[in-house]
């Protein structure tokens, strides 16, 4: 009796032990695991067949069962840590990362030089307490020019190149009527004067319009409008204001800034802001030399100005100014054509433009 259950117990464990090394897989080898050990297994069955032997048949039948049971319960255990140790493996194949692959594909867009200045720009001026507004690039003769002082017949007006386009219908007056596309940004200094208390610091960054064309001139360009309107506001805050600007914007500390008289009808005094330069050579170096170079037009903010836009000038001051953002653009970074700058060129783009993720700040630095 004995020995017949030693031999079905023997065929048994080597039955279970081929199949369990056998199983290729988890789910395999927990079907071996419940074919021996489970409710209905082949050990289990044995285990349920020693109630029929003698006391003493059963404890050693009993125990040579549990030494199978427990053999082939850590012949399971291991095969499952040893399948467990494949699967990671694979998964950790699959699942490779490259880590000498760079974080993020080479950026393939560059910033145009117009966006990076207006960023410069804004970064100076927003440090120095200055909030950006904007206008309609569509006018009213009103807004670009009556209000700033240059009335209908004004030879100033014919200065201007000025596109109009067709009047507008219902308007109050010929002034309003008349719509143009704005030659300057001059005409947000009035739509802001009108619509905000003083105190006003703002800049306006944005596009403008004059009938020319040849290589200093295109007929879209941009500006950046300045105007500031306080009870104390002097001459003495426009030139501290604009040399700040200049020596941060050009990046050069002792770079000479020159003030110049001046005519604009919308600011009385009036004065051109010229910065120091060298030409020698044929190659112009800012802030070397002994040369000047005009970038802005400036002046303390007319007082009929400040009554079109609804200010009292006997109890608020302001000072204004304007510059060509191409224009400071081709000075700061050696563009020698304007013209370059609308030809969306991908090659120039590539030449003259900026990494995506430089963003200027006065923290950071303005250009990398
Ligand atoms: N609007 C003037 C221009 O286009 C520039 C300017 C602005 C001058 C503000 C003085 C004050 O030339």
């Amino acid at each position: 009796m004995s020995d017949t259950l030693d031999a079905q117990q023997g065929a048994l464990r080597s039955q279970l032990l081929d199949q369990v090394a056998a199983a290729a897989d988890l789910a395999a080898l927990d079907a071996v695991r419940v074919a021996a050990l489970g409710k209905k297994g082949a050990i289990t069955d044995l285990m349920k067949g020693l109630g029929g032997l003698t006391p003493d048949e059963r404890r050693e039948a009993g125990q040579k069962l549990n030494a199978l049971k427990d053999e082939i319960a850590a012949a399971l255990d291991a095969r499952k840590g040893a399948l467990e140790a494949v699967e990671l493996e694979s998964r950790l194949a699959r699942e490779g990362l490259d880590m000498t692959l760079p974080a993020r594909p080479q950026a393939r867009g560059r910033i145009h030089p117009i966006s990076q200045v207006v960023d410069e720009l804004t970064a100076i001026f927003c440090e120095m307490g200055f909030s950006v507004a904007e206008g309609p690039e569509i006018e009213t003769g009103w807004h670009n020019f009556s209000a700033l002082n240059i009335p209908p017949h004004h030879p100033a007006r014919q200065m201007h190149d000025t596109f109009y386009l067709p009047d507008q219908d219902g308007a109050k007056d010929a002034d309003h009527a008349e719509t143009v596309l704005r030659t300057h940004t001059s005409p947000v200094q009035i739509r802001t004067m009108l619509e905000e208390e003083p105190p006003i610091r703002i800049i306006v960054p944005g596009r403008t319009y004059r009938s020319d064309y040849d290589m200093t001139h295109t007929p879209m360009f941009h500006q950046v409008e300045g105007l500031v309107i306080g009870r104390d506001i002097t001459m003495g805050h426009l030139k501290g204001c604009l040399i700040e600007f200049c020596k941060r914007f050009f990046e050069v500390d002792d770079l000479p800034v020159r003030f110049r008289p001046s005519f604009f009808p919308f600011t009385e005094p009036s004065m051109e802001v010229d910065i120091g330069c060298s030409r020698k050579g044929g190659e112009l170096v800012i802030g070397a030399g002994d040369d000047w170079l005009e970038i802005l037009g400036s002046g303390m903010v007319h007082p009929q100005v400040l009554r079109n836009g609804g200010i009292d000038p006997d109890i608020y001051q302001g000072f204004a100014f304007g510059m060509g953002i191409e224009r400071i653009a081709m000075l700061k970074y050696g563009i020698p054509d304007l013209r370059t700058f609308f030809e969306a060129d991908v090659r120039w783009l590539e030449h003259y433009g900026f990494e995506p993720s430089d963003t200027p700040s006065m923290a950071y630095g303005l250009t990398k």
